[in-house]
């Protein structure tokens, strides 16, 4: 993959910090954040300097380590306890995407196993775990992009809603996987990008990956997409997502309910590509599903050089919304290509 310099997150070299692509900067500067601690961590997160749920997540597993390293010389039971304040302290930053609590406890866990070695051997451990779910990353998104391919022959003419792409998880993405894994291949395509208000992701992140990554691109804004299917030739919308109920309901970014209500007027397929640490079994329905609820600034003031509403104004921002799997024609993991009734 040679359109995107490096992961979002990673280690830096001497494995003190966490290297992550500032993507609130993005497509206009590539900047880098060092977090160092627990707080720098969240903080990141909350502003979705990082962002994406399986990106989310590994940042969090990384996040945790990194805590450790910073309370690495205290004594073993200060450590425990300073740990599972900062874990609790990142598992906090945002509510929706299941990956952020998913990593947290996994390391905890690892914790658990480590508890009777040093605080520096516990630390060592963490940092194996994150790296592991770092790896177990990057093979489920290649088998994502596998699987979903098979749904996508060459000059596919697909609508993409936020951003699933490498930004978002580590190298092919998940709803843009098939699409960069196929270009890689020579095949070619046609991607056309919701803007993805209030924050851009898909102008600012998924027009950015698939135009380095050589896909034929159309941007539009997010009200556009009636339009578009109604004069034909779509033949599928394909998103991630960041919590799947047992029942298929699907959380993602908001205005996605919207495209699959779309998708199922004018007859196109509706696809959601979900790794399995997505899927949080402990929900029955996406009605179980918190939302993000965000401050009003984003719809208002953030990308535009003046304000675009009066001073004062009420808004409402939830940050993602439930697709009901009524509407999903398939979700694809890296295990397969699974279609309706869902049941996880
Ligand atoms: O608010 P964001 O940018 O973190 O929202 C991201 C999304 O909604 C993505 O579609 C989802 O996390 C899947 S990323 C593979």
């Amino acid at each position: 993959m040679q359109y995107l310099p490096n992961d979002p997150v990673r280690l830096t070299d001497d494995k003190t910090a966490i290297l992550a692509i500032d993507q609130r900067a993005l497509p206009s500067e590539t900047k880098y954040l060092e977090l160092r601690n627990a707080a720098a961590v969240a903080e990141a997160i909350r502003t979705l300097a990082v962002r994406g749920a399986p990106c989310i997540g590994i940042c969090a597993a990384y996040g945790v380590y990194v805590a450790a390293c910073a309370h690495m010389q205290e004594e073993k039971n200060t450590f425990s306890a300073h740990l599972d304040a900062d874990a609790a302290v990142i598992a906090s930053a945002r509510p929706t995407a299941v990956n952020l609590s998913w990593a947290v406890n996994r390391m905890l866990q690892c914790k658990g196993r480590h508890l009777a070695e040093s605080p520096a051997e516990i630390t060592e451990a963490l940092r194996t775990e994150a790296e592991t779910i770092h790896a177990e990353d990057i093979d489920m998104c290649r088998r994502i992009a596998e699987n979903g391919l098979r749904l996508l022959p060459e000059g596919s003419r697909v609508i993409t809603h936020c951003n699933a792409g490498a930004l978002a998880t580590s190298r092919y993405g998940t709803g843009l996987g098939p699409l960069l894994l196929g270009a890689e291949r020579g095949m070619t395509f046609h991607a056309f990008v919701d803007e993805t208000r209030p924050l851009l992701q898909g102008a600012r992140l998924t027009a950015y990956e698939l135009h380095r990554a050589g896909i034929d691109t159309t941007l539009m804004c997010d009200n556009m997409a009636s339009y578009l299917m109604a004069q034909g030739g779509i033949t599928a919308c394909m998103v991630g997502c960041d919590r799947v109920a047992a029942n298929g309901d699907t959380a993602n970014k908001i205005g996605t309910s919207g495209l699959a209500v779309l998708a199922q007027h004018y007859g196109v397929p509706f696809y959601v590509f979900c790794p399995s640490p997505t899927i949080d079994r402990s929900c029955k329905t996406g009605a179980d599903i918190r939302i993000e609820q965000r401050e009003g600034d984003e719809i208002t003031h953030l990308h535009f050089a003046k304000p675009v509403a009066p001073a004062g104004i009420r808004c409402l921002n939830p940050a993602f919304d439930i697709t009901p799997a009524s509407l999903i024609t398939a979700i694809i993991t890296e295990t397969g290509i699974l279609y309706p009734p869902f049941a996880f």
